[in-house]
């Protein structure tokens, strides 16, 4: 069973004018089919307006399908009954921490969701701690969140979420406003969590190097689901994706411009590592050609 299912999933909604009159019908999701499996580590590209938060918000039941259905395990995410389930079996991490953080103590605010539930005092503190330490803020349990930098407010927030032991973790622009130390801290917190603890990741995105670390990318334009493949296949497709409005990160960028320059090089390499090789098979295959 898929952890996530999505079926023909639209989600409609009326634009109102000044008068709270009904203006228009918009559609931000046009019948959009896709599962993920259990560990899978997903980006989620897309421009402004695209619909990537409208999809990460109904994974999560903060927003109901208008037709389809979207299920979290074997749960219908309208299902009120389950909601709660839902909520803590995919968890949420939204662009801004300082929204997210709702104590004055880090440990506090952690244990905030799973207080909620009613998980005991006890269980409570071990999941607090163990949580810390995942996101490598095992130390700050008894800071003041408001002195901490962007990148370990963020990872607090993380660490809130992973508290209430999540399979599914949706990062909704999570780094966008950090800076570049904050966003490597934040990144290096996410794919341990992924590699190590089997939480499975989905990651939307405007970095193109954060989308290339991925297993999976899904490609979103004007409500639809355009793309899904690996970095590999996506990033082969650089005109495609300019024609969406998107880029491709700046190691494909020069990859691609050797390959015009005559380089026969693979398409779609998205990695340094893999251009080094790549340059240095060439090289490999000259010297033995030469030496022959
Ligand atoms: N309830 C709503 N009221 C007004 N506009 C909405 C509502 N829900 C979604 N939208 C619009 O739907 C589109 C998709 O938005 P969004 O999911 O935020 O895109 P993205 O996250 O990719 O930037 C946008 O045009 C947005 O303005
Ligand atoms: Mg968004």
């Amino acid at each position: 069973m898929p952890l996530i299912r999505a079926e023909h999933l639209a989600y409609e909604y009326l634009l109102l004018d000044e008068e709270q009159e009904t203006e228009e019908k918009k559609t931000a999701l046009k019948g959009l089919d896709f599962s993920v499996e259990k560990g899978e580590y997903i980006a989620i590209l897309g421009r402004n307006g695209s619909g990537k938060s409208t999809l990460a918000r109904h994974i999560n039941a903060l927003l109901f399908p208008t037709e389809g259905t979207v299920w979290v395990k074997d749960m219908r995410t309208d299902d009120e009954s389950r909601l709660w389930d839902i909520r803590s079996s995919a968890g949420m991490v939204f662009q801004n921490p300082d929204n997210q953080i709702v104590a004055t103590v880090v440990e506090e605010d952690v244990g905030f969701g799973p207080e909620n539930i009613g998980v005991p005092t006890e269980e409570i503190w071990q999941r607090v701690r163990a949580s810390l330490q995942a996101v490598g803020m095992g130390e700050k349990g008894s800071s003041a969140p408001h002195r901490l930098s962007g990148g370990q407010k963020q990872r607090v927030a993380i660490a809130g979420v992973l508290a209430m032991e999540p399979e599914c973790i949706v990062f909704d622009e999570a780094t966008a406003m950090l800076d570049p130390k904050g966003r490597r801290e934040v990144l290096e917190a996410i794919q341990k969590l992924n590699q190590e603890k089997g939480i499975t990741v989905l990651l939307i995105t405007h970095y193109m190097e954060e989308a290339a670390l991925a297993g999976r990318i899904m490609v979103m334009d004007q409500g639809s689901l355009v793309m899904d493949g690996t970095p590999r296949d996506i990033f082969s497709r650089s005109e495609d994706l300019k024609a969406l409005g998107l880029t491709v990160p700046p190691v494909t960028a020069l990859a691609d411009r050797l390959i015009e320059a005559g380089l026969p090089l693979p398409k779609g390499i998205h990695q340094e590592t893999q251009l080094v090789q790549a340059v240095a098979n060439l090289y490999k295959g000259r010297g033995e050609t030469h030496g022959a």
